[in-house]
């Protein structure tokens, strides 16, 4: 059973039942990493207990959050419902947000159906003065959907705010700049692009065009999972957006990609899925990391053949 993949968990509740016994998390518990003190829940992002339990007296300095979209491939449900309930995840996460800290959530947007809920969710964050707008960053998947009919679609779209003014730093694709130009004269010298800049690649801008997809046949797949984020992305908003040591939030851990990339980047995390089986795999990850250096099961099974047979 090791090397046959979990199938998308959220199809198969059969299996998903299964794995349930070899969980270590009931609803409302939290598991606290004896080595670097990162914590993962078992909890919904609307409770205001679970939170709680999840985050203590703690603050964080930044908060990548990824919920379901309210479309294709979760559950969807009417628009008005779908943004009272991000009301709620929003307003606890603020009130768990240190002054200063940056938060970023990836939203989808149906163009089916009036691109909702994108818009509405942008509205919605117009309701906290604390929350300045600063990015709308597109990251361009290479698979897409739809038909020849219309465009297709290959866009996740990730919102940026700050609360305050939390630090920034610039990120660096692997793109090589090879356009001359943009020539601008500094102290009465006429410079080009090139030799003013300060790396031989582009700056990451508000369109990531260099960040592969998750599939199967990477080494970072986790397989269950349907909805995991490349470890590249959430590493780059790390690195834009905190310093070492602090502490980053995520209330819709899934694969777990943040707290991974918070292990590699000298960060804490804490965590949390509703269901305990994305918990379990959360948990899962980061031993299964620190054990091999491994980032994922490519597309072997987190689950061992005793605990599956
Ligand atoms: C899009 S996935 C997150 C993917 C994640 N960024 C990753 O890279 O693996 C959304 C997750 O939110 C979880 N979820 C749905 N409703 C939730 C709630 N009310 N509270 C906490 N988690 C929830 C789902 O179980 C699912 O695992």
């Amino acid at each position: 059973m090791i090397h046959t993949p979990l199938p998308r968990l959220d199809c198969h509740p059969e299996i998903r039942k299964t794995l349930l016994e070899y969980c270590r998390l009931q609803p409302g518990e939290v598991w606290v990493d004896p080595l670097r003190g990162h914590r993962v829940g078992c909890g919904d992002a609307t409770h205001a207990g679970h939170i709680r339990q999840l985050m203590g007296d703690e603050r964080a300095q930044l908060a990548i959050h990824d919920p379901p979209y309210n479309l294709v491939a979760f559950e969807e449900r009417p628009p008005a419902d779908f943004i009272e309930w991000c009301r709620k995840w929003v307003q606890l996460t603020l009130k768990y947000l240190s002054d200063p800290a940056a938060l970023y959530i990836w939203m989808g947007a149906d163009q089916t159906d009036g691109f909702q809920p994108l818009p509405e969710f942008m509205l919605l964050m117009r309701e906290f003065p604390e929350l300045t707008s600063r990015s709308l960053i597109t990251l361009r998947n290479q698979r897409g959907f739809g038909t020849p009919h219309n465009w297709m679609s290959v866009r996740q779209e990730l919102l940026y705010y700050t609360k305050g003014k939390p630090p920034f730093t610039a990120q660096y694709t692997a793109i090589p700049k090879v356009l001359r130009g943009y020539y601008k004269t500094i102290k009465g010298r006429r410079t080009e692009n090139l030799e003013r800049s300060k790396s031989n690649t582009l700056r990451a801008s508000n369109v990531w065009v260099d960040i592969q997809q998750v599939f199967y046949r990477m080494q970072e797949n986790v397989s269950g999972c349907y909805a995991q984020k490349p470890l590249q992305a959430t590493e780059r908003i790390i690195l834009a957006s905190s310093r070492e040591h602090e502490r980053v939030i995520d209330f819709f851990a899934h694969a777990g990609t943040t707290l991974i990339a918070c292990e590699r980047l000298n960060r804490q995390c804490f965590t949390t899925d509703i269901d305990p089986v994305y918990s379990e795999l959360t948990i899962r990850r980061l031993e299964h990391y620190r054990q091999t250096g491994l980032t994922g099961w490519q597309h072997q099974n987190p689950f061992t053949p005793l605990e599956i047979t």
